[in-house]
């Protein structure tokens, strides 16, 4: 389905976002390894968790929904896994596919794991090596693709990991199959990414010469996971960005998770110049949280390397509209993984980018932007590639149009973020 955005005359308003997608799965997930019952409020309605949960009730893991975003797991233990009867489907979640395999191949169960179209275009060899490394039995399409066999297998090998590429998911794969081991696994990690896995499974963290290492094995106890999700950063990045260049805006968005290794985002805009306070600081479990508020600023253009891309890689699309309208020329590099997203995110922002006329080059690795304060796109059809976060990078690029635009497939919003074009509207009327 389509979706028209009109040019925003302001953007004014309080947003309850979504529950943060990333700690979503991962709460399900651990609480099906867990011994025990636990009960997660604020659960994210979004399309991707929720492929989390099906995956896991395939495996015999007990669910129940409530209401109120609430779910409530029966943990079956590591060992209580069951064989599926029939196919795990991830949909469009690389979260899923990743990290389950790890369980998966960890706890020894036969399982056949498939996507969508965009899901099994996306390389599992970064998975599929390490696991097989681990004495793993893994067949894919092409040995890289979705559908994913794991055969029935003994015991992994414990495996000592530097990660060689700064993903999450790889890295939560890895620890995943590890906490089935009888010996440490350890991934050691020199750019960190987000850390969720190692914060909700109490995992042993080692910070030694600018390097982390992270420990799992059959000893750790997995605990609980009985807690409220924050509502996700990644979802308030849209706004920040928007509320920013937008010359008449204030934007309030109350119990965001700010944990820092997701908020590369919040300190780009803030070098940029953009007026964001954050206040209310709390802790929600193993997570903290807190309100942002941000304000129509003047941005400066700014310059993300490598080093940071880990802690932002999912709000370069958003940034990248932040950057059009700061006054001067903006530069990422060291941004490749964007190619192995939902959709190939660079070429996706040089198709939207340019569809308006905006100075943009793309690279191999990154791009450069040249921004404009002043800027106001014209009419788009914007294309959004069926990527969640492309299609709201654009809706929001649409706000600063001088007339109706289109996003093109605009539904796979629901993907992250479900209550968005509804978010969108209510802050522009
Ligand atoms: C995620 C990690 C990131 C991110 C994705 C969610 C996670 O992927 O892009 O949206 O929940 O672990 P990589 O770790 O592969 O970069």
């Amino acid at each position: 389905m389509d979706y028209t955005v009109q040019p925003a005359a302001s953007l004014h308003g309080t947003l309850q976002l979504p529950a943060d997608k990333s700690i979503s799965h991962r709460a399900a997930m651990f609480a099906a390894l867990h011994q025990g019952t636990s009960t997660i409020t604020n659960f994210s309605e979004a399309a991707d968790p929720h492929s989390t949960l099906d995956c896991m009730r395939g495996l015999g893991v007990v669910i129940k929904e409530p209401g109120e975003n609430t779910i409530i797991v029966d943990g079956v233990g590591r060992d209580g896994l069951q064989t599926p009867s029939g196919d795990l489907d991830c949909g469009n979640s690389g979260t899923t596919m990743r990290l389950l395999s790890g369980i998966i191949a960890g706890s020894g169960v036969s399982a056949r794991l498939t996507g969508d179209e965009s899901l099994s275009a996306r390389t599992m060899k970064r998975i599929i090596e390490p696991l097989r490394a681990m004495g793993a039995k893994i067949e894919a399409r092409e040995d890289d693709y979705a559908p994913l066999n794991f055969r029935r297998d003994d015991e992994l090998k414990p495996l000592h990991f530097p990660l060689p590429i700064p993903s999450a998911q790889l890295k939560s794969c890895v620890l995943l199959a590890g906490l089935f081991g009888d010996g440490p696994t350890e991934v050691v990690e020199t750019l960190p990414s987000r850390d969720h896995t190692e914060r909700l499974l109490n995992l042993t963290v080692e910070e030694k010469e600018g390097k982390r290492m992270i420990r799992s094995s059959r000893e750790d106890v997995v605990p609980g996971q009985s807690c409220r999700v924050p509502s996700d950063f990644s979802a308030a990045a849209f706004w920040l960005a928007a509320g920013a260049i937008h010359p008449q805006a204030e934007i309030i968005l109350p119990g965001v998770g700010v944990n820092p290794t997701r908020t590369g985002a919040l300190g780009i805009l803030q070098q940029m110049g953009a007026d964001i306070e954050i206040t209310n600081e709390d802790r929600e479990g193993a997570e903290p949280v807190a309100d942002i508020r941000v304000k129509s600023s003047p941005l400066t253009p700014v310059t993300i390397t490598g080093k940071v891309v880990p802690n932002c890689i999912d709000e370069i699309p958003i940034l990248a509209i932040a950057m059009l309208f700061a006054d001067g020329t903006s530069r990422v590099s060291g941004a490749e993984e964007l190619r192995h997203k939902e959709t190939d995110r660079l070429s996706a922002l040089a198709d939207i980018l340019e569809s308006v006329g905006a100075d943009f080059e793309e690279y191999k690795d990154g791009f450069t932007i040249k921004g404009d304060p002043d800027f106001r796109p014209e009419q788009a059809a914007f294309r959004s590639f069926h990527d969640h976060r492309i299609a709201m990078a654009a809706a929001v690029l649409a706000l600063m149009g001088t007339d109706t635009s289109t996003v093109i497939n605009g539904h796979c919003t629901a993907i992250s973020y479900p209550g968005f074009w509804k978010d969108l509207s209510m802050l522009t009327n």
